[in-house]
């Protein structure tokens, strides 16, 4: 049987993002499995370049620091958690991440916090489960 030892689950503050973590949750205490919870600011290298005001940095850093610790205070006692901010674009970090820190698998959402309703799935899922290595799961 694989092995799953640390589960990523990208998180984004959306709803599909609260089931993904709950169904991480329910999946690490089968497996007695870490997981690791991944938000990343998404903001484009040029804006960086283009010098953010520390306003805007800080909010958006305040944003992901909350979504990462509601999603760590849904985890029961016992069960090893980490949380990680990265600023890039969601899809290809969440990508990097996996394979730099040698995780297991991936749980997201189906969707996000984007605006397009009606399709499947949003686009940084979308692009995890085409490029992947790993087991990807979509919670729904
Ligand atoms: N910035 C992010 N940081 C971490 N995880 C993310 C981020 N954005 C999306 N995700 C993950 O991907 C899942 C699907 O979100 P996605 O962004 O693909 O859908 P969407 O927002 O509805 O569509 P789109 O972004 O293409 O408009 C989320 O539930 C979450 O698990
Ligand atoms: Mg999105």
């Amino acid at each position: 049987m694989t092995d799953i030892k640390t589960i990523l689950v990208p998180v984004d503050g959306s709803k599909g993002s609260d089931k993904a973590v709950d169904f991480a949750i329910s999946l690490a205490q089968v497996y007695k499995a870490k997981v690791n919870f991944l938000y990343i600011a998404n903001i484009n290298q040029l804006a960086i370049n283009a010098c953010l005001s520390d306003a805007i940095l800080d909010a958006v850093t305040k944003a992901g620091d909350s979504v990462l610790d509601k999603a760590l205070e849904k985890v029961p006692h016992g069960m090893q958690a980490e949380a990680f901010s990265e600023t890039g674009s969601p899809a290809v970090t969440i990508l990097e991440f996996v394979q730099e820190n040698k995780n297991d698998m991936i749980v997201m959402g189906s969707r996000g916090l984007g605006v397009v309703k009606g399709v499947l799935l949003g686009s940084v899922s979308q692009y995890v489960v085409e490029n992947a290595k790993c087991p990807v799961v979509i919670a729904k």
